[in-house]
């Protein structure tokens, strides 16, 4: 596949043009940004120096003949843009014929209208919602193999439907309370534009988005329980460590527990650290993986699960996702 990443500059736009320019399958033919760009022009490596000979290609503007010029050579486009921006970029890609792997969260719940409430605008393309295929690339790997549109699941959503969805699946969870779910980021989560509240002499440890995070109903929508998701910024540039406590089913024990997660025991990127175990920043930074450790006590669960924002988070599994649609091993090009 010819890939072209808009958003290139970015933090997960960057990242994923490394993956792409390194993969033994994929060409990355073009890096764009906003046709306004302060940043038009450069080398992505001019604000990356660690992607020198890596990726040295301009950064080129979205401008007027910018759709034309990508559909005559590339197959798919990766957008690692805003939300709003997505979703008004995806139908022309499509209309092109160029699949589009899209990162934001422009197409990633099912009902319009939750995107007035969690988003903050009314959604221009509601007819594509149901045509994206979710990119929580392990859950979804048949859908994903045709899929036309991915919207790449979101980075606290990868951490915690990871975590939990093998315990749904076999039936473990109380139905009747909800999952509690704390989980911290690192500051790259936020984009790579200033801004005070993401300053480096700003950021401390506290919580934001208090009942009415963006990816409460992301995470409910796959999970299928109700949850209380408490994201935190944390001072640190990259990871996200969940921590999520559940009530269990009467009766259930460790056993049960750890044998639910041995669905996922073959998945080359997520990596079970066991029962007793804890995951941690540490182990996953820079890293493709998600790593989870679970404790039990009568009916109290403790799940960790980290991952890093910016591999499988997003472009980590933005390439998961392109792996599997073009019919190759989900791990390809990432370890
Ligand atoms: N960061 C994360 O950990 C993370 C994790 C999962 C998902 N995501 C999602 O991925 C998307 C990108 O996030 P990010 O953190 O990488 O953002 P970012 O660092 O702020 O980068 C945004 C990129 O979009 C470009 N851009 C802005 N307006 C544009 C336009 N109209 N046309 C083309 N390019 C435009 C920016 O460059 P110019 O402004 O110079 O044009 C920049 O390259 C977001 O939707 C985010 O929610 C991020």
């Amino acid at each position: 596949m010819n890939i072209v990443i808009i958003g290139a500059s970015g933090y997960s736009g960057a990242e994923l043009a490394k993956l792409v320019a390194t993969h033994p399958h994929f060409q990355l033919v073009g890096c764009y940004v906003s046709a306004g760009s302060a940043d038009l022009h450069k080398p992505l490596s001019a604000l990356y120096p660690e992607h020198k000979g890596i990726v040295d290609l301009p950064l080129q503007g979205m401008d007027e003949n910018a759709i034309a010029n990508i559909a005559a050579q590339a197959d798919a486009v990766c957008l690692c843009t805003d939300h709003k921006v997505s979703v008004e970029l995806a139908p022309q890609f499509l209309a092109h014929g160029l699949k589009v792997f899209d990162l934001s969260g422009g197409f990633r719940l099912a009902d319009a209208h939750l995107y007035e409430e969690f988003y903050g605008f009314a959604h221009q393309h509601p007819e594509l919602l149901a045509q994206a295929v979710y990119g929580l690339a392990e859950w979804h790997s048949e859908a994903l193999k045709s899929a036309q549109l991915v919207a790449v699941a979101g980075c606290y959503p990868t951490a915690s439907l990871n975590a939990l969805k093998p315990l749904q699946q076999a039936g473990l969870l109380a139905g009747d309370q909800q999952v509690i779910i704390n989980a911290v980021s690192g500051v790259t989560g936020a984009g790579r534009k200033a801004a005070i509240g993401t300053h480096f002499c700003e950021v401390s440890l506290a919580p934001y988005g208090l009942f009415n995070h963006r990816h409460t109903p992301e995470i409910e929508q796959s999970l299928q329980h109700p949850v209380l998701f408490t994201p935190h910024l944390g001072n640190f540039k990259r990871g996200i460590l969940a921590t999520i406590y559940a009530t269990l089913n009467a009766g259930v024990t460790l056993d049960d527990v750890s044998s639910a997660y041995q669905v996922l025991a073959d998945e080359p990127l997520i990596r079970l650290l066991g029962a007793n175990q804890v995951a941690s920043i540490k182990g996953i930074e820079n890293q493709p993986y998600v790593d989870i450790g679970w404790h039990v006590k009568g009916q109290q669960l403790i799940v960790s699960a980290a991952i890093d924002n910016l591999l499988k988070g997003a472009s980590g599994q933005a390439l998961q996702c392109m792996n599997l649609n073009a019919g190759l091993a989900i791990n390809t090009g990432l370890v």
